[in-house]
Order: C-alpha cells, then sequence, then structure tokens
C-alpha cells in the first residue's frame, strides 16, 4: 500500500519465472509486439512509436527529455511536487534552460499560469506530471495544457508513472506529444520496463536534431531500432521484466481500461471514506484527489516514522511518509494495481485506525472500518 512497486499478481510472478530467450528470438520479438500492442491500448492512443523503456520510470523520463530537447532550448517544468522538480533536474543535465513554473505543493497548475509563463518564456517543451506522487494531486484540465502548448508551438510532456492505468488517461484525445509511465504502480509487474509513446511530431523533432542525444542508451533512433519491424540488436532488453509486463497489459486488456479506472476510484474512494469516518483529513482537496495514492495528514502528537515502521512489523502493510515540502506531514497510501482490492483496503484501514489508537491519536476505529465496509458494498 505505499507508492510502488505494488503487488505483483501471481499470473504476472509466473510469466516472470518463463525460461530465458535470446533478446532477437522469434518469440521475443512476438512478446515485444505485444507489448506494443497493449500498451497503445493503455495510453490510449494510435503512436507508432509506443514501447517499454529497458530501465525505470526515471529512465523513461529521461528519454523523454533527452530526445525531445536540444542544447539550449527553453523547458518549463513544475515546482509543486518531487517528480515535477526531477523533471527540471533531467531536463538540465540534458542541456535544457530549466523555467520552473511555481505552484505550490498539494495544488495543481493553473491554465492561467502556464498561459503567462509561455507568454514569458516561450518554452520548446512543457512537462507535467499527470498523479504527482509526493502530493496526491491529479492534475486536470490537460487538453487545455496541451493546447496552450501548441498554440506556442511547444511539445508537450506528461509523467504517468503514478497515474496510468488507475485514473482516466486520453494520450490522442488530449493532444500529448511524449507521455511516459513505469511498470511497478498500476499495472502491478516489476520495475524495469517502462511504458513511453511518442507522437509523430515527437518524433519527427527528435529525429531532426542537430546534436546527437548525449545518452547512447535512451537515444531514441537507436532504441526504435530495436521495438520497430525488423529488429536489430542495439541493447540487451530485460526480457523477464518484459514477459512480465506482456502479462500485466493482457490482464488490463482482460478487465478493460474503463473498468480498470472504475475499480481504483471505488477502492480508493472506500479507503478515503474509512479514514474520514475514523476522524482523519485527506490531504487533497477532493477535485483533485488521485486515487492512486492518498496523502493522509499525520494526527496531532502522533510520530509518522513509528506508525510506519509499526505497520510493517505488526501487520506486514507498507505504507510511507511525505517527502520534501510535506516530509513529517503526511502518510502515503498507494491503492495500485494488483494491491487496490477491497481486501487489503478493509485490511489496512482497521490495521491503520489500531496503530494510531495505540499511539496515542484520537480516532474511531469501528466507524472508518464500517464506513469502508458501506463503502465496498460488504456489510450486511
Ligand atoms: C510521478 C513519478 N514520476 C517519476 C518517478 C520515477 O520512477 P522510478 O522510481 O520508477 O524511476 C516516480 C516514482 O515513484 C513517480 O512517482
Amino acid at each position: 500500500m505505499g507508492p510502488g512497486p505494488s503487488d505483483v499478481h501471481p499470473r504476472v510472478a509466473a510469466a516472470a519465472a518463463e525460461g530465458m530467450v535470446g533478446y532477437l528470438d522469434d518469440s521475443y520479438v512476438d512478446v515485444m509486439n505485444d507489448v506494443q500492442e497493449g500498451l497503445r491500448y493503455l495510453f490510449r492512443t494510435e503512436n507508432e512509436v509506443t514501447f517499454a523503456v529497458s530501465g525505470t520510470g526515471s529512465a523513461a523520463m529521461e528519454t523523454a527529455l533527452a530526445n525531445l530537447l536540444e542544447p539550449g532550448e527553453t523547458v518549463l517544468v513544475p515546482s509543486n511536487g518531487y517528480f515535477g522538480q526531477r523533471m527540471g533536474e533531467v531536463a538540465a543535465r540534458a542541456g535544457g534552460e530549466v523555467v520552473h513554473l511555481d505552484a505550490p505543493w498539494g495544488e495543481p497548475l493553473e491554465p492561467a499560469a502556464v498561459e503567462a509563463a509561455f507568454a514569458e518564456h516561450q518554452p520548446t517543451v512543457f512537462g507535467f506530471v499527470h498523479g504527482e506522487t509526493s502530493t496526491g494531486v491529479r492534475q486536470p484540465g490537460i487538453d487545455d495544457l496541451a493546447r496552450i502548448a501548441h498554440e506556442h508551438d511547444a511539445y508537450i510532456v506528461a509523467d504517468t508513472v503514478a497515474s496510468l492505468g488507475g485514473v482516466e488517461f486520453q494520450t490522442d484525445e488530449w493532444g500529448l506529444d511524449v507521455v511516459y509511465s513505469g511498470s511497478q504502480k498500476c499495472l502491478s509487474a516489476p520495475p524495469g520496463a517502462s511504458p513511453i509513446t511518442f507522437s509523430e511530431r515527437a518524433v519527427e523533432k527528435a529525429l531532426a536534431r542537430e546534436e546527437p542525444v548525449r545518452s547512447w542508451y535512451l537515444d531514441l533512433e537507436g532504441v526504435w531500432g530495436y521495438w520497430d519491424d525488423d529488429p536489430s540488436y542495439h541493447h540487451t532488453g530485460p526480457v523477464s521484466t518484459t514477459y512480465a509486463l506482456r502479462e500485466s497489459l493482457r490482464m488490463v486488456g482482460e478487465e478493460g481500461i474503463e473498468s480498470q479506472w472504475a475499480r481504483h476510484e471505488r477502492v480508493a474512494g472506500a479507503l478515503v471514506a474509512g479514514i474520514e469516518a475514523m476522524g482523519l483529513e485527506v490531504a487533497v482537496s477532493k477535485q483533485h484527489w488521485l486515487p492512486t495514492l492518498n496523502p493522509v495528514s499525520v494526527p496531532e502528537g502522533v510520530d509518522p516514522g513509528t506508525v510506519i515502521d509499526r505497520l510493517m512489523s505488526d501487520h506486514d502493510i507498507e505504507i510511507v511518509g511525505g517527502l520534501g515540502a510535506l516530509a513529517g506531514e503526511i502518510f502515503r497510501v498507494g491503492c495500485m494495481g494488483y494491491s487496490a482490492r477491497p481486501a487489503n483496503i478493509s485490511h489496512f484501514v482497521t490495521a491503520f485506525g489500531n496503530t494510531l489508537a495505540d499511539e496515542g491519536a484520537d480516532v474511531d476505529v469501528g466507524a472508518g472500518a464500517a464506513a469502508t465496509a458501506d463503502a465496498l458494498g460488504s456489510r450486511f
């Protein structure tokens, strides 16, 4: 129940344990093709250049920015969370002139502020985080942000590491240029094969660069040669992780993407109902709530580190504390992928409430458990 990795479904774990093959074995190329097809469904895109970066979500972030940005180009990134700030660091290493879009932690970006930043700085690339794991904020109005970027002839990059597959995301309908994610959160696969998709215009920009991408490993031209038809060796694919990712994408297809979004909302909604009924506060407005990552304010007089340690040692449950500006202020409770199950939530709400009560917080554990059961329809 942390911010990921989430639990791995037994089917996905079994797929990861299948026998090893060569990185260009016909059977492995079939797996890569299945992954691309599954990712297009997941991203809601027709983009041809859709694949899994060999590495975790940060490698996908780096792939997006390193290929799209030429040294000296201005890039606009948000400062309202830990991963938005990481985008800035990655963009700077790629040679970009980084401009920060200031917004408080715990609040989304406002289109008017984005518009003003474009007018002032004229960035060529604008990156934002759809689900900010450090705050639990879900960025609304993405089609508006994309419209602003395109009116200024800029490219828009979306980080969906903590949100893709858990809440609605529409790459093509919303007009996005590069979108990336991770395998270990709402897809519940092991970390190490990170989904990414490039629009045609983003591919054109990346291929028309004057200066080669500074990272050989993440250079789109080379990597795509491995994923394209008639693949050739570029690097050794992460075979076992890719098997696992294919299985988890099959499961997304079986459940249906809309049903998967609805499950996350229903199950995380029951979590929130329990938290609030017990007398605790969810530290994000309902309007920007991200079901996959739920920030809970630390009650008065409680040491969050002790609660986190006791949940692990006494109940085998992982949650984490706040990062950066929110360190010591919040607990972060994940509800992602295979971990987003009613049984997990019921177990968590009771264990969390009892632990807090033991540590001196004023909570009504019974009311919390009852509200969660009601929301899940499991109280008779
Ligand atoms: C929103 C967001 N972006 C990027 C990352 C980086 O991904 P990774 O840790 O898989 O490299 C994370 C990881 O938690 C994340 O939550």
